[in-house]
């Protein structure tokens, strides 16, 4: 580890009372804690200025590069506290290697895997009153690294200097309506990610590049959009905040192979390690969108789930399109595998099962 965190703690922490109702009805991405974490890299003087401090406003200025050219990354990962008071996160190294990927495909500084997970540490260290209780649900608190081209400069180049933060929000069930089977519009007219683009990186433009879909199953009634691949527009690649899972009857668990232009997602490869325990047949392939809408016509595709860090397993009910629409899943709570699978990874996560694969890392 090279950086050393200094740490600058405010005096007008929110106080108690007010934490604790945050903490029992936290939404998703409301409110934030009273620290974070900063930092800055330049080409000269590598990273430096690490430290925690009050949560506040950047000064940026107008001709900061993110604003222009949105070279910028971000990762999500969640803090849970387990029985005993501890507070842990979940494969933090696989969030580390993203990061880096990702850097490096935005042409930004990668940083050391202990740097990475040292400023989780520095930031949960002191704001740990933040993390609600994990011991049953799924409360936690969400760790939002990022980083962003600050340098104040015009042309188009990489960088020189640019800014890390991490800042945290506690956090309860990502959609609204709690644990519901989520309805998906099949984007048509919109691609997420090109071959040789930036859809295996975590950056902002991908997901601002989901947003004229979203509005588009807004308007007709869906939750989310679910995208195709851009070349055919046949093949399923992911809903833009999370990947896809279908169900077999047979037990075979189904997702979009990673395609270059698909987020590797540290839940999707969790949920395919997981499988082989909860006796089903882990499978990573090309799956058509007329495969999905035969099979679960037919009966063949009993379940289908999203997932990711914020959605953690969320089941999945209808897809529309303009063609029409199909069911692909029970009503209700979703499908018993989905619901097995969801138990599975939170058990871990929250301490509630022990962790035989070392996927735990402690943050305080
Ligand atoms: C996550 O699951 O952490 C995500 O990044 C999805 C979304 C909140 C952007």
């Amino acid at each position: 580890m090279s950086l050393s965190f200094t740490v600058t703690e405010r005096s007008d922490r929110l106080p108690d009372a007010e934490r604790e109702a945050i903490l029992a009805d936290p939404g998703f991405g409301k409110r934030f804690t009273d620290h974070m974490v900063r930092a800055t890299w330049t080409r000269d003087g590598g990273w430096h200025d690490a430290q925690v401090t009050a949560y506040g406003p950047f000064q940026l200025d107008p001709a900061a590069a993110v604003l222009h050219y949105a070279q910028e990354i971000f990762e999500g990962m969640k803090a849970y506290r387990h029985a005993d008071g501890s507070v842990w996160t979940f494969r933090p190294e696989a969030n580390a290697a993203r990061w880096n990927r990702s850097a490096q495909r935005l042409a930004l500084p990668g940083m050391e895997e202990a740097d990475f997970i040292g400023a989780l540490k520095a930031l949960v260290e002191v704001d740990k009153a933040w993390v609600p209780d994990s011991t049953s649900g799924e409360a936690s608190l969400y760790l939002r690294p990022f980083m962003f081209a600050s340098e104040a400069f015009l042309g188009v180049r990489p960088a020189e200097e640019v800014t890390f933060s991490v800042i945290a929000s506690p956090a309860g069930s990502y959609f609204t309506g709690g644990l519901k089977p989520v309805s998906l519009w099949i984007s048509e007219h919109f691609s997420r990610a090109g071959k040789g683009g930036t859809g295996a990186a975590k950056c902002g433009g991908n997901y601002a590049a989901s947003l004229a879909a979203q509005i588009e199953a807004a308007e007709n009634g869906c939750d989310q959009s679910v995208f195709l691949d851009s070349l055919e527009q046949k093949y399923i690649e992911e809903l833009g905040g999370m990947n896809v899972f279908l169900v077999h009857k047979d037990g075979r668990l189904v997702t979009p192979s990673l395609t270059g232009s698909i987020l590797e997602g540290v839940t999707r490869s969790s949920i395919l390690e997981l499988a082989k325990d909860l006796d089903l047949e882990p499978e990573e392939r090309k799956i058509s969108l007329e495969e999905w809408r035969a099979d679960a016509e037919s009966g063949e595709i009993t379940e289908a789930f999203a997932c990711g860090t914020a959605a953690v397993v969320t089941p999945i009910g209808r897809l529309v399109s303009t063609q029409g629409e199909f069911r692909t899943g029970p009503e209700g709570e979703g499908g018993p595998v989905a619901s097995k699978i969801r138990k599975a990874l939170l058990d871990v996560q929250t301490g509630r099962a022990e962790d035989t694969r070392g996927w735990l890392t402690r943050l305080a």
